[in-house]
Formats: C-alpha cells, structure tokens, sequence
C-alpha cells in the first residue's frame, strides 16, 4: 500500500473516532520504533501505557507463538492451563482474592461496578468516585468517569454514581449514604486525568472508611499497575490492600486483556451466568501476560524503575529551573507529568520532528511513561530533545514578546 493509501483508507473506512498525528509505525523494539520512511523515534509513551516492557519483548513474543501453535482459544466452560497459572500468579504477586478475566480497562471496571451492586443486594448501588477521573468509554464505566467533555453527548448514563473532589476526605465522608453507598473507586495517580497523585493520608483514611462502613474499596491499576510507578502495584506505595482492583494495558504486553482481582472472602459474590466475557482469559493472552510478569521479575526491571524515574525527575528539574515554561514536576516511579504555563501540543508536535514521542493530557500536561527497561542513555536523549524544543519555545515567546512591545512603542 502507498502511503497515500493508507490515509486515505483510514479516511474512508475507519470512523473518525481518535485524534490523530500523520505517522505510519512499521516496526518496533524495546524504546524505539521505526515509520514508514525508517525515521526512528524514541517511545517516551509506548502503546498509550500499554508499553511497559517496550515494543516487541523477545519473551512476549516466543510465549505467544508457542501458545499460537498449540491453541489459539478455548471458551471459558472449559480449562486450560494459561489460565489457571495467569490467575495464581496475579494472586501471588497481590493479595488472597479470585480474579475474572476480560479484555480492556473499561471492562474490568464494568465488572467491578457490576460486582459492587451485587455486593450491595440491590438496596446499596451508589458508587463514589473522582474529579478528573478516567475509568473507560463504555455506559458504566463512562458514569464513574469525573470529566464532563467525555460525557457529553451520551446521556442518559446509568445512575448511581456520586462525583467528589479528589484528595478531599470531607467531601467523601459528606457523600456517604449509609442505605445507598456501596463502593469508593478510584486511581490512584489520575493518569489521563494530569498525572494528580493521591495523597497518603486520603488513601490511609478512604481505607478506614471502608472498613468501618461496609464499603468497597475499589482501585483502578489500569494506569498505574504492571510496574509501572516502581512497585508492581501501585497500591503497594501507600500499605493499603484494595478490596477490589483493575488491570489492563501493560498486562498483556501489547495484547488485549482486562482483569477483575477481587478479595477472596467476596469473590463468590458473583456465580454462574452472572458475568461473563467470551475472550477473556484466552491461552495466547495468558501466556502473553505470564511472560510481562516473568520478565518484570527476572530482569529486575521494578528496581530499574525506581531508578530511572528518580533520574528522569533529576533531569526534568533541571528543566524546570531553565525554563520559567514548566510549571510543576510531578508523577511516581517512571509515571510522569511535566504541567506547563502554556499548551502542551506544540511541545509534542515539536517532540515528534527531532525523534521523541510524548503525550499531552488536560491541555498543559505533558505526560511520560517510557518502558520499565529504559536505560540512563535513553532519558539522556529524551532529555536533550525536551531541552531543544524548550529552548525554541522559549526564543519563539520573546521574539513574540518583541514584536509587540516594538509595535506598541511604534
Ligand atoms: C485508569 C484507566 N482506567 C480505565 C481505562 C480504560 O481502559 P481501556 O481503554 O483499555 O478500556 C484507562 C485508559 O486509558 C485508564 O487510564
């Protein structure tokens, strides 16, 4: 296919629904990717958070063609053994609970706010959740989001869910209704929400309500898990243990899967016929997942994480004091968020031309999530490409600011 036809067949058969950059990908590995021209480009934001392990992992891609060749897929009335060593080492790396398989973020937490109202008999179904929170595009999961531009458009959404101010205890404890609350769900490091980190205090505390009122502690990993803020959860920062959590993206090392982890002792909550998803869990997927979690293990990459991300953050101070554009550093482990004084997207177009892929969340955050494997050479890089393109934009703005003052005075 010429290049031209490419775009062209996105243009008329794929529907308009992503905003999108003009680059054709033709080949990944680790923190690099290569167009169509053979530009090569360093992945700053592999796969939308999907990327944790790079593009191509040689492990990833042995256990999937091993599985390919054996059994592409079995329905979930039936065994097999991907499954099974899935779901026990997901237990063993979290906490004593049972898990349910999907295939995306906004499933998973379509079966956790299906599980919360059947955990609360039908008297309790209000869930609270967050301002700048992001669950899914999907009716249930779109409600419990806290961004009203997601929402537009799409009413009625389904019922019962209460939306408070983020890191604000009061607010949480004013929205409690004793017959109706039946869940508290959110991330704890809102990633598409501009990378806002939950504080300890209010995580230590929404955990105590829980436990004192009945009520489930739900938490969204679909971001922040898999390693990616230096722990393999990102729950296990603040010595808390949800009762329910979520995972996706980075699980299946660049293959769809979703995953419902549900505390032992409520976990039969849902029986036979009650949930279901024909994909979820299939053998190719599982082996794909035990292979991300085996390789985070073996190649030491959680520690690699903590060190590069203090190192990342080093650099980006540096930035912060040369550049009166940043505003504020902030983010865990290798999740970052540079908030700026001004609009992100120039900064990402100018990114891409000198080599360096990034995104830009809520207008003003530029967001990082390089792969766990990242090396100290390749941040050196990022570094000096952010450096540049600052530095351009801070020449553009006092040039523009010269015009100005000079044709006034004109
Ligand atoms: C925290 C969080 N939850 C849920 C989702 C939805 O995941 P998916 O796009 O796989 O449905 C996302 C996606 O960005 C996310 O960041």
């Amino acid at each position: 296919m010429k290049l031209q036809d490419v775009f062209n067949a996105y243009n008329n058969y794929i529907m308009p629904t992503y905003t999108k950059f003009p680059l054709i990908f033709v080949k990944g590995k680790g923190s690099r990717l290569w167009d169509i021209h053979g530009k090569a480009y360093l992945d700053f934001f592999p796969g939308w958070g999907v990327g944790n392990l790079g593009h191509c992992h040689l492990k990833v891609m042995s256990a999937v063609r091993d599985e390919i060749s054996k059994l592409i897929f079995i329905p979930n009335n039936y065994y097999h053994i991907p499954q099974a060593k899935l779901a026990k080492e997901i237990v063993f790396w979290t906490y004593p609970a049972k898990v349910f398989f999907c295939n995306s973020g906004a499933e998973a937490n379509e079966a956790a706010i299906k599980f919360s109202r059947k955990f609360g008999t039908g008297d309790r179904y209000e869930i609270i959740t967050f301002e700048n929170s992001f669950h899914g595009r999907t009716l249930g999961a779109l409600a419990a989001t806290g961004q009203k531009k997601y929402q537009d458009g799409f009413s009625p959404l389904p019922e019962g869910f209460k939306l408070v101010k983020f890191n604000n205890i009061e607010e949480v404890k004013k929205a409690i209704n004793l017959e109706k609350t039946v869940a508290i769900m959110l991330e704890l490091i809102q990633g598409e929400g501009g990378i806002n980190v939950a504080e300890r205090d209010f995580v230590l505390e929404l955990r105590k309500i829980c436990n004192e009122k009945n009520l489930l502690l739900i938490i969204d990993e679909v971001q922040t898990g898999i390693g990616r803020t230096g722990k393999l959860f990102c729950y296990q920062h603040y010595g808390i243990t949800p009762d329910i959590m979520t995972l996706a993206k980075a699980l299946g090392g660049g293959l769809p899967i979703g995953v419902m982890v549900v505390k032992k002792e409520i976990a039969d909550t849902l029986g036979p016929g009650m949930h279901a998803s024909t994909f979820g869990g299939g053998p190719v997927i599982c082996k794909a997942a035990l292979a991300v979690l085996r390789a985070i293990q073996k190649e030491k990459l959680l520690p690699n994480a903590q060190k590069m991300g203090e190192y990342l953050f080093l650099k980006l101070e540096e930035l912060k004091n040369k550049y009166p554009i940043i505003k504020e550093v902030r983010g865990m482990g290798l999740m970052v968020g540079i908030e700026l004084n001004m609009e992100g997207k120039i900064i990402v177009e100018k990114c891409q031309e000198l080599g360096l892929l990034i995104n830009c969340t809520q207008d003003k955050v530029l967001r990082l999530m390089p792969a766990l494997n990242i090396t100290k050479k390749e941040i050196d890089k990022a570094i000096s490409i952010l450096d540049s393109v600052f530095s351009f934009q801070l020449s553009a703005v006092s040039r523009q600011l010269k015009a100005e003052r000079s044709l006034k005075n004109y």
